[in-house]
């Protein structure tokens, strides 16, 4: 299973998500399974790092983001089976970019949590607290989507858990 989280710059909203999720996929002992990666509509941040107001929230609750920088979405990412999108705009965008080259489930990270509003983009509001709250909101959900679809699979491959 591969997700792949896009926001416009990478470097607030969807390396916050993808670290915060492959610490919860790896609490729930599936990291072997899931393969997470982050990316930008944008390429204004190419090669950067982490914005230091995401580096500072994730660094207080015991998450490192160091070694991820931001880079654009591609034609790499057509493998992915779901591209998260951080709110409307990165969702038109990731249509406009993707659409016919992926199979992938193209949703915002809220809508996993049953709600259509969007991330806020803290480079903008400057509160990284409200970010960090919905991000987890939707990883949440999301890692509990993923973990019923890996039992579902391993289960019809006659595997035993
Ligand atoms: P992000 O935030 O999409 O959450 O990474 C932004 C980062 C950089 C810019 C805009 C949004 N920018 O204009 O460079």
């Amino acid at each position: 299973m591969k997700v792949v989280f896009v926001c416009l710059g990478n470097i607030c909203r969807s390396p916050m998500a993808e670290a915060v999720f492959r610490q919860m996929v790896k609490d729930r002992g599936l990291e072997q399974q899931v393969v997470i990666d982050s990316a930008a509509t944008s390429s204004w941040e190419q090669g950067n790092p982490v914005h230091s107001g995401t580096r500072k929230k994730l660094a207080k609750v015991g998450i490192s983001t160091d070694g991820m920088y931001s880079r654009q979405l591609s034609s790499v990412d057509a493998d992915a089976d779901y591209i998260i999108g951080m709110d409307s705009e990165n969702m038109m965008n990731i249509k406009r970019m993707m659409q016919g080259k992926t199979n992938a489930k193209i949703a915002s990270l809220l809508s996993f949590a049953g709600s259509n509003r969007d991330i806020a983009d803290p480079w903008y509001t400057g509160d990284f607290e409200q970010t960090y709250r919905d991000v987890c909101l939707g990883c949440e959900a999301l890692v509990e989507e993923i973990q019923k679809k890996l039992q579902e699979n391993g289960e019809s491959n006659g595997e035993k858990f």
